[in-house]
């Protein structure tokens, strides 16, 4: 087994050297004296604690007060069982979990275990450990009321880029990670998930991630697995019964204020299908007295400027565009696409004060590089836009008021390269009333 996950794991590093032997990339185009950085190399994390430790820890929201633990142990014989507490080293309390396994070809999982933990206190850290066994973690749970602040970041991959993207991530505080799709890159070669569940457990065990799927998560294989999302399912289960979903693939919830829906651009968004039943049924239930703020991801951005992957959006955009416009949905976060772009409020292709500000953050560092070429001449829609890894982070200081920014990785800081300041809809009196109703009081 091990030669088998080592030839595996090998066989992208042959081909990354083959390809760039064959066709060197260039090292980037040069716009504002701002050297772009070049793909990096796959970072292989290996497993280093005993078959029956916990490994690729992570954590993630369920319901207003409750955390999810995931882990995996090579051990089968491993019980699900958390204990925590607010103190290091002395556990109060005890829940058991579910575990769970799957099988890829000629791949076997670990065992898998999931327990929900809580009802936790907001802004509290607390000490955790997995299985009764190795070492101990700690998390802090969000606040309950603003501020809040998000770190958001796709297609983050596992090479020398997702570490320094990460690395940058940790240089300030944050409560919640969310990821518009795209983990780990392992494009069914199963080793390459353990290895990217060990690179981010430094940081998944301590804060939230809240992901949803990418096209690099689906692992269709005709016949044999037709329905996909194998691994991303069972290792990156998501509270999506909370929110009346019946699919992994697509799920909202609240956080301090806000009510994010994480959309499914690789589940049906077709106007007869669940996921669009679902949406329409979740919009309607929004309460913004309750959460002023209503942000979405997706994967693939309904708004880009840029030359990769133009139209992959579209049809979905056709489809759920007006949903969330009359929604007031204040800012829509898409990846896909390996670059920062920040646009205007937009609805249907025109600026509208109305619509959401459409923001693609697909620049995490995967191995595929950077999506250097945008199309000329630029959009007026398009407000800022560069092709450079970094990270995203919104921070919402109150009801009204919150703080979006982009940080570019360099070889030493996070620099802060773009940053604005936005206004929920929910408080804007001229977005208050949807446009049928002002079409109403018009004709009156
Ligand atoms: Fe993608």
């Amino acid at each position: 087994m091990a030669k088998c996950t080592k030839s595996l794991v090998m066989f992208p590093i042959l081909l990354q050297t083959i390809c760039f032997l064959l066709f060197p990339q260039p090292l980037m185009s040069q716009e504002n004296n701002f050297v772009r950085q070049p793909a990096s190399q796959l970072i292989i994390t290996p497993h280093q604690r005993s078959n029956s430790e916990p490994q690729q820890v992570h954590i993630s929201l369920v319901g207003k007060d409750k955390m999810r633990v995931s882990w995996i142990t090579e051990d089968k014989e491993t019980e699900t069982m958390v204990e925590y507490g607010t103190k290091a080293g002395e556990y109060s309390e005890k829940t058991m979990g579910e575990h769970t396994s799957y099988q890829y070809f000629f791949y076997n999982s670990g065992k898998i275990h999931n327990a929900v933990i809580g009802p936790l206190e907001p802004n509290t850290t607390y000490f955790y450990r997995c299985g009764g066994l190795g070492p101990e973690f700690s998390f802090k749970t969000p606040p309950s009321k603003f501020p809040i602040e998000f770190v958001i970041v796709g297609d983050l991959g596992q090479t020398e880029w997702t570490a320094s993207t990460l690395k940058h991530v940790d240089k300030s505080d944050y409560d919640v990670f969310l990821i518009p799709g795209d983990l780990s890159y392992a494009d069914s070669q199963q080793p390459l998930w353990d290895s990217f569940g060990r690179l981010v457990e430094p940081y998944a065990s301590k804060r939230p991630w809240m992901v949803t799927e990418g096209n690099h998560e689906i692992e269709i294989f005709p016949i044999i697995y037709p329905k996909g999302f194998e691994a991303y399912n069972t290792r990156w289960p998501m509270p999506f019964q909370e929110s009346g979903s019946n699919s992994n693939l697509y799920y909202s919830f609240e956080v301090a204020g806000v009510h994010i829906i994480m959309l499914g651009s690789y589940a049906d968004f077709s106007v007869e299908s669940q996921q669009y039943e679902w949406l329409q049924l979740d919009l309607t239930k929004i309460d913004r007295v309750k959460t002023p703020w209503v942000i979405t991801m997706v994967h693939a951005p309904w708004y880009t400027t840029n030359e990769a992957h133009q139209g992959e959006g579209e049809s979905m955009r056709q489809a759920m565009e007006e949903l969330l416009f009359k929604a007031r949905v204040d800012l829509v976060f898409a990846g896909h696409v390996h670059a920062y772009e920040r646009f205007t409020r937009i609805y249907n292709n025109k600026a509208d004060s109305c619509g959401p500000m459409y923001v693609t953050i697909g620049d995490g560092g995967n191995r595929e590089g950077l999506a250097l070429r945008f199309k000329n001449p630029p959009s007026p829609l398009s407000l800022f836009r560069e092709p450079s890894f970094g990270h995203g982070r919104l921070r919402i200081l109150n009801e009204t008021h919150a703080h979006w920014s982009w940080h570019r990785n360099n070889d030493k800081d996070a620099i802060v390269a773009d940053g604005i300041w936005i206004e929920s809809l929910s408080n804007l009196k001229a977005c208050s009333e949807t446009p049928n109703q002002q079409v109403a009081h018009q004709e009156l």
